[in-house]
């Protein structure tokens, strides 16, 4: 973890080198860096806002992130969203793994560092590799090769492929549908289908809203 989050700080740093901005001091530089968005981030003080709280339950040591802050500008898509993403993320049938996929997959092809930040340790908790990782983050669109295969399995590889299509062309062919269908039934296609489109909607959000300043940052490649 503590190399994980070094290689950031330095990526980080580089980033903002290029740029020509400030270099960031390297306690500064984590998964929410609390840099601004393009609308001022909402943070209710717990015990004061329902729908905060709500969200604060399902976060991390309960903790809202710069998304939700971003989210609570307007209340009721905040609570909408929470129970949508709430039942994504934790009332899933899908492989745990499946799920993160699609969601570090549509991160990857739309450039939205700030889901990738988000879910990689996600990720890794829900059992993918760091050799899965790589393929997730590296792999060309569409053309999943031997190599693919061989590290993601069949499964992962037919969820992969599905997720470029449905991201980058929107309309999926019945080959690649069928791929991925013979591996789930009719509800956890549904999920499926229901995860890769949410987060094709995170990732438009927080880069078309600069969530914690991460619209410009790169991916980072997972090591
Ligand atoms: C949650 O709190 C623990 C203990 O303080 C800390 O080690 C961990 O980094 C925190 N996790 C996040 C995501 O903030
Ligand atoms: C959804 O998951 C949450 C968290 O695990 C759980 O508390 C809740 O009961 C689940 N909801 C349903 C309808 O199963
Ligand atoms: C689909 O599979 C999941 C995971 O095994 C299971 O929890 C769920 O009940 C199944 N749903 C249907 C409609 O068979
Ligand atoms: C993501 O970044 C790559 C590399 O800079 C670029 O080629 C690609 O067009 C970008 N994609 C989107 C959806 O912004
Ligand atoms: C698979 O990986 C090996 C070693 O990296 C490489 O030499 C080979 O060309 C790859 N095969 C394909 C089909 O990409």
């Amino acid at each position: 973890m503590a190399r994980l989050l070094s290689f950031f700080a330095i990526f980080a740093g580089l980033i903002y080198i290029s740029l020509g901005t400030t270099i960031p001091s390297p306690q500064a530089v984590k998964r929410d860096d609390n840099l601004p968005a393009r609308v001022p981030y909402v943070f209710p003080e717990p015990g004061t806002d329902p729908i905060a709280d709500h969200i604060r339950q399902r976060r991390t040591n309960g903790t809202l992130l710069d998304l939700d802050g971003v989210l609570l500008n307007a209340p009721l898509f905040a609570q909408a969203w929470d129970g949508l993403f709430g039942v994504i993320r934790d009332n899933s049938t899908l492989p745990p793994t499946m799920r993160e996929l699609f969601i570090l997959r549509v991160a990857v092809l739309n450039n939205a560092s700030y889901e990738w930040l988000q879910h990689e340790p996600v990720g890794r908790a829900a059992g993918l590799t760091t050799e899965q990782l790589l393929v997730i983050r590296l792999a060309a669109p569409f053309l999943p090769d031997m190599n693919v295969t061989s590290i993601m399995g069949p499964d992962l590889t037919a969820a992969l492929l599905f997720t470029d299509w449905m991201t980058k062309s929107v309309h999926v062919p019945d080959e690649v549908f069928n791929g991925l269908r013979q591996f789930l039934n009719d509800s956890q296609v549904v999920e499926a289908v229901g995860t890769a489109g949410g987060y094709n909607l995170v990732s438009r959000f927080v880069v078309s809203l600069n969530v914690d300043d991460k619209m410009d940052v790169e991916v980072p490649i997972p090591n």
